[in-house]
């Protein structure tokens, strides 16, 4: 094992945010070194881990040539063991899992890191997971899981170059930035980064043009505003053009057409016209304006066309020759050899507050409890105010569903009667039952929150307790994320356990969020149920 103890030895990114601001800071300070040290002939080897026990896997089960190469260029640079996983002739081919597979390759060095790009969302999440419990068995180190790209939830590493490139182009200032992103908005993953990855910038005003069938999907637009940009949305670039407000950083990207439905596609070449740059258009650019590109273009209709190749508008080939530089960079980090200098805040580990179970006030009252339609309950539950507010039909139907989700077939009685709203609630009695397990009361409260638990004895109610929803959902059968490239889709047969996290609660409980832990896609609260 290494003597290497970085801070961030063994770290995963599967997601700008795995980076706090300062540690992604950090690594554009290391990479700006790196770069300068190199092209100035300079000894870069404080840089080189120098190390054949350390292996960097580079797992890409889709297309890619930068990604990979500078990857694998950048693990060259370092010294590091360098394997290119061929997935086309792998056992994935005889139904192998990607936990098996990556098992068995870490079983092969010291410590290393897996570059893994994929079709299905959320993979290196699941794998930092799996593996990371499995290394913990064995007492070795944790391996690093690096997103290279996984369908079209997000693309870290590219969203780290193209900030560093933003960033040289502004003379290292990150006081500002002002930049449109163009092109496939609703495909592009390193567009959907940049909801994240720009938060580096104190003050940030994204102009968002794209036709609407290409437009952003409001999630992230909604991130956006959440994380204090000014947003503004245009349908097209001439549209744009004419605002008089334009951006002098300019990000295309191409239309993912490998990614598209049947009616998108027919509309291609229309909606590709709408976000292609015209000669005529450079007159209208603010001084210094210049184009990004997160590459491959298509070498038949570029939106960035070639005329503009050896222009001054041409960011596109130094924004991708720095995936060199900040790749190095990252892996020198999760191989534990940068990191010793750094400072400022590290990313904090999630933490979930169990704070759905609230003990209530008890109203004493002289008549007995619950008589409406039920029989009063002597000793015993009383589950009441479930789904206040919802139709009678809603009503029946989740009265229906924790009976089955909770397995109450035990003697007893529900309903629908009337609140003090005026509206309508589910009571649930059940005489005898005296308490409930942790994990049904948190499925209770998960499935039915803004419910009562009413602990009844000799006739009284002794115990309330008021159940909100939890922060987090996790670990029943009955959800499941219904993003089919999701690696906790129960298509993908992984195994992942399928896990939301509460993202928002408007007064009415049914208005909360879920985000999925993989692959980060957004669920109203009914929606995560398969019921
Ligand atoms: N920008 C990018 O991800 O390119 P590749 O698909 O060639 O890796």
């Amino acid at each position: 094992m290494s003597s290497r103890k970085g801070p961030f030895k063994g770290r995963t990114v599967a997601v700008v945010n795995d980076l706090s601001l300062d540690e992604q800071r950090y690594l554009y300070r290391k990479a700006g070194e790196l770069k300068r040290l190199v092209r100035s002939g300079g000894d870069a080897s404080e840089f080189r881990l120098n190390d054949k026990d350390y292996s960097v896997y580079l797992i890409f089960m889709e297309d890619s040539t930068r990604t990979r190469e500078s990857f694998r260029n950048a693990a060259k640079f370092l010294g590091a063991r360098t394997n290119l996983f061929d997935t086309a002739t792998s056992s994935f081919n005889k139904n192998e899992s990607m936990s098996d597979a990556v098992k068995m390759l870490y079983g092969y060095s010291d410590e290393s890191c897996f570059v893994i790009r994929s079709k299905l969302e959320g993979v290196c999440r699941w794998l930092e997971e799996s593996l990371g419990r499995y290394a913990d068995i064995c007492g070795r180190p944790r391996p690093a899981f690096i997103n290279a790209g996984d369908g079209k939830h997000e693309h870290p590493t590219q969203e780290f170059l193209d900030e560093f490139s933003f960033i040289e182009q502004l003379g290292g200032r990150d006081e500002r930035i002002h930049l449109a992103l163009t092109g496939d908005l609703y495909h592009g993953r390193t567009i959907h980064s940049k909801a994240d990855g720009l938060k580096l910038f104190r003050e940030v005003e994204v102009d968002l043009v794209a036709p609407e069938i290409l437009g952003m999907p409001a999630h992230y637009t909604q991130r956006m505003r959440d994380n204090g940009f000014l947003v503004r949305e245009y349908e097209s670039l001439d549209e744009y053009l004419a605002s008089g407000k334009v951006a002098p950083i300019w990000y295309f990207t191409r239309l993912q057409l490998e990614r598209m439905g049947d009616e998108v596609l027919e509309k291609a070449a229309t909606l590709r016209k709408s976000v292609t740059f015209r000669k005529d258009m450079i007159g209208l650019l603010p001084e210094g304006t210049r184009f990004y590109h997160p590459l491959p273009r298509d070498r038949t209709a570029p939106t960035n066309p070639t005329f503009l190749d050896e222009t001054p508008l041409n960011g596109w080939d130094s924004q991708s020759a720095n995936g060199y530089w900040t790749r190095i960079a990252l892996i020198a980090m999760a191989a534990g050899l940068l990191g010793a200098d750094f400072e400022g805040e590290a990313k904090a580990p999630q933490a979930f507050e169990d704070d759905f179970v609230h003990e209530a006030r008890v109203v004493q009252r002289d008549k007995p409890e619950y008589k409406v339609g039920i029989k009063p309950v002597e000793d015993g539950l009383v589950i009441d105010h479930i789904s206040s507010g919802d139709s009678i039909r809603d009503i029946w139907g989740h009265l229906d569903a924790i009976r089955r989700m909770l397995k109450l077939d035990v003697r007893g009685g529900h309903g629908v009667f009337h609140n003090n709203q005026g509206s309508y609630k589910g009571i649930i009695s059940l005489p005898d039952v005296t308490s409930f397990g942790g994990r049904d009361l948190k499925k209770l409260a998960a499935i039915a929150p803004g419910c009562t638990l009413n602990l009844v004895h000799e006739h009284r109610v002794v115990k309330k307790y008021r159940l909100s929803m939890p922060p987090r959902i996790y670990g029943f059968d009955e959800i499941s994320c219904k993003n089919e490239l999701c690696i906790s889709h129960p298509t993908s047969l992984e195994g992942a356990t399928t896990e939301f996290h509460r993202k928002s609660e408007r007064g009415d409980p049914g208005g909360a969020k879920f985000v999925c832990r993989y692959c980060e896609r957004e669920h109203a609260f009914r929606e995560i149920w398969d019921l």
